[in-house]
């Protein structure tokens, strides 16, 4: 044991004299700007109570789902929570998982073959990456929404091509052109898989994403939805075709070899789209926070000033962020910095998510702040 607690603890200090090491944190008592709970219904007392209501009716009663879905972990309210969402979702049908990281991993390990090529964006979250590696098929990464890069590839792939993207980037908050990829996906005869985690909620009539929203969710092969963003509770699910669906039960492994999500998750949501569905204002006051913000933080070198939830400021240099970062903390703001690798070497940036339930005071209060530090310049504040 102290061989290996020795082992890990070099690793450790490597990471610590890199200044990457990462450790679990409480949410401070600041102004959210880095939760992902958009629409604030992580929060919701009247979600809760929705949820807490729904779950003592059910029967049978369950603590957990006791198993697979291939096994003891499947009912009747699986498949009726599947049909619903499949409904929102526009498709043929729907399959559940635990979590994105896990729907992720399933789709791209079990779907592409051994002589196929996925080709996803050089951005694409860590789910799909560790998803592809698990894959068989040759992999390929294109230049973050580059058409012409992408297009490339696709000439030089081999087997059934899959296209991996997001609808909206989690670490940059930029969407990628997804009428243009479709139309590239269909003179090429490729297949996409589209990653909706940060659209999920915010877009589209039940909060079903960009590609209901554009009208095209039917010629994208797979589509990705993920819960514990702006649904704000916890699971994901694929949708797609029927004999996609019944693949995956077949074959995929994170699907086949995990316990079943339980009542309790099922309830959560079924209640949290039922809620929304009730509140699609949710969305519009949202977008109104958005504009807010692009608005007092215009030409504030660095701000991206995207069209999503998810704003970055480039700030270069992880210890040049990080000290930026805590600058806004004492500030209030509870705003996280992100590091390299996790974003490209001179990419290091503060992500600012928006809420509905921020107020019109700390949005326009922290564009002041950001455009304060900025002003302030790099050195200052790493001497701060
Ligand atoms: C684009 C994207 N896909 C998938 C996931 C994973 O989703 P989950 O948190 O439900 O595992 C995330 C979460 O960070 C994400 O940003």
């Amino acid at each position: 044991m102290a061989g290996l607690d020795d082992y890990l603890s070099i690793k450790l200090s490597k990471r610590q004299n890199e200044g990457l090491l990462r450790t679990l944190k409480h949410p401070a008592s600041l102004a959210d700007f880095c939760s992902n709970d958009y629409l604030g219904l992580a929060r919701s007392q009247e979600l809760m109570e929705m949820i807490q209501s729904a779950f003592r009716q059910l029967r049978p009663l369950r603590n957990g789902s006791t198993g697979s879905r291939l096994l003891s972990g499947n009912s009747a309210y699986h498949e009726e929570v599947e049909h619903k969402l499949a409904g929102i979702f526009r498709s043929d049908a729907a399959l559940l998982f635990n979590s994105g990281y896990t729907a992720n991993l399933a789709v791209f390990s079990s779907i592409p073959g051994k002589d196929d090529t996925i080709l996803y964006d050089e951005f694409a979250h860590a789910s799909i990456k560790d998803g592809a590696r698990l894959s068989l098929a040759k992999k390929f990464s294109f230049f973050h929404n580059d058409l012409n890069d992408l297009e490339k590839k696709i000439r030089r792939s081999a087997g059934r091509i899959f296209i991996a993207v997001e609808s909206i980037y989690s670490m940059d908050g930029d969407l990628c052109p997804l009428r243009e990829i479709v139309r590239l996906a269909k003179t090429h005869d490729a297949f996409i898989i589209l990653d909706e985690a940060h659209s999920t909620g915010v877009h589209g009539g039940s909060g079903s994403g960009i590609a209901t929203e554009l009208n095209i969710a039917d010629q994208i092969a797979i589509r990705v939805y993920t819960f514990g963003k702006a649904m704000g509770i916890h699971g994901a699910c694929v949708a797609g075709s029927e004999p996609l669906k019944q693949f995956m039960v077949n074959f995929a492994r994170p699907l086949i070899y995990t316990t079943a999500p339980d009542n309790h998750d099922l309830v959560s949501i079924d209640c949290a789209f039922a809620y929304l569905s009730a509140h699609l204002e949710l969305q519009k006051q949202l977008a109104m926070q958005i504009k807010l913000f692009r608005r007092h933080a215009e030409g504030v070198p660095g701000i991206s000033g995207s069209e999503s939830s998810i704003q970055t400021a480039i700030i270069p240099g992880n210890e040049s962020v990080k000290k930026a970062a805590h600058a806004l903390q004492t500030k209030g703001f509870d705003i996280r910095p992100i590091l390299s690798p996790t974003v490209p070497r001179g990419r290091e940036r503060l992500r600012i998510c928006l809420h509905t339930f921020n107020t019109e005071q700390e949005i326009v209060e922290l564009a002041a702040a950001l455009a304060e530090l900025v002003a302030i310049g790099e050195s200052d504040y790493l001497s701060q």
